[in-house]
């Protein structure tokens, strides 16, 4: 129980800080693009889990990881983030009203504005990332970090899994292929999460396999967990919309193999990425409950 607490209360206070870093690297709402800033800065500011930089910089830390330059990219991983959210809403994708506890940005701002500030916010993670190199670290580490992250947010990425994903609204899928959108549209934006905190913090070639495979097997308890939450939560505690999916006539992990085994292989895949972290000659306990708490997660 003290140590649920104490993890409880860790993670708010990372979540703060991440907050504050977030804060200092958000476009200014100056001058005649004011309103597309605003916009950008609504959603971002909106709240959320920071979940991906929160892995990333963990993961950072879990080797030996120091100093300033994961920080651009846990900027930028969280404006990708945020741009799939924003785009994800829109009325031609899943057509929702809340998230983060606040109105989208397309009821906000409408729906030009929404997918611009979505667009930019996808470019300004670039934009932020690219400071990196002028924080005196191995130039190498940081091309190879822009590399994973450019890789697991396009087409062979998030992006891909998205498309599917909206695609195959109303339609049924098989195992594979629900396997295949779920890999692509949540999985890879967590490996790339955990694998830029590795790679930025000098990890080897077979430690960054290790966390990519382990952050696989999160990124899919993730998704299942987001499925159980649409069907078992509650708007006020989730933030958004719950019944989203049965609204789309998704096929999701919960349609097609039953709660229960949702839950069981939420579970068994949290383990397996524990499991595999332990590999590791050092570890990070933070990261570990990080992963543990996915498992119950109410949001
Ligand atoms: C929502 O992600 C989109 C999915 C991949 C399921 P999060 O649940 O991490 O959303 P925020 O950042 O906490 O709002
Ligand atoms: C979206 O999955 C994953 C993204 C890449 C945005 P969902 O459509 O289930 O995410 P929520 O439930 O709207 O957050
Ligand atoms: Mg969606
Ligand atoms: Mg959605
Ligand atoms: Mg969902």
């Amino acid at each position: 129980m003290e140590n649920s607490v104490n993890f409880k209360n860790k993670q708010e206070k990372c979540i703060q800080e991440i907050e504050e870093l977030i804060c200092g690297y958000l476009p200014r709402e100056e001058g005649l693009a004011k309103n597309l800033a605003a916009a950008m800065n609504y959603s971002m500011t909106a709240g959320g889990k920071r979940l991906r930089p929160m892995l990333m910089q963990e993961t950072f830390r879990l080797f030996g990881g120091e100093g300033p330059v994961v920080e651009p990219f846990m900027a930028a991983i969280e404006m990708i983030h945020t741009h799939s959210l924003v785009h994800d809403d829109l009325p031609a994708l899943d057509n929702d009203e809340y998230r983060r506890g606040k109105k989208t940005a397309h009821v906000m701002f409408g729906e030009d504005a929404a997918i611009l500030s979505g667009d930019a916010l996808l470019n300004y993670a670039y934009e932020t990332a690219f400071l990196a190199f002028d924080m005196g670290v191995d130039a190498g580490r940081i091309a190879r970090a822009l590399q994973i992250l450019g890789d697991k947010t396009g087409i062979y990425g998030m992006l891909g899994g998205q498309a599917l994903d909206v695609a195959n609204d109303g339609k049924p899928l098989t195992r594979d292929m629900l396997d295949y959108i779920y890999a692509n549209k949540t999985s890879a934006l967590i490996e790339a999460a955990m694998m830029v905190g590795a790679t930025l913090a000098g990890a080897s070639e077979d430690e960054v396999f290790l966390i990519e495979s382990a952050a696989y097997r999160i990124g899919i308890a993730f998704q299942i967990q987001d499925d159980i939450l649409d069907v078992t939560s509650t708007e006020a505690e989730l933030g958004k919309p719950i019944g989203s999916d049965a609204k789309n006539c998704k096929t999701t992990y919960v349609t097609l193999e039953g709660l229960d085994k949702a839950k069981e292989t939420v579970e068994q895949l949290s383990r397996e990425a524990m499991e595999s972290l332990e590999e590791l000659p050092q570890q990070n306990a933070f990261l570990t409950e990080l992963i543990r708490s996915l498992i119950t997660r109410r949001k």
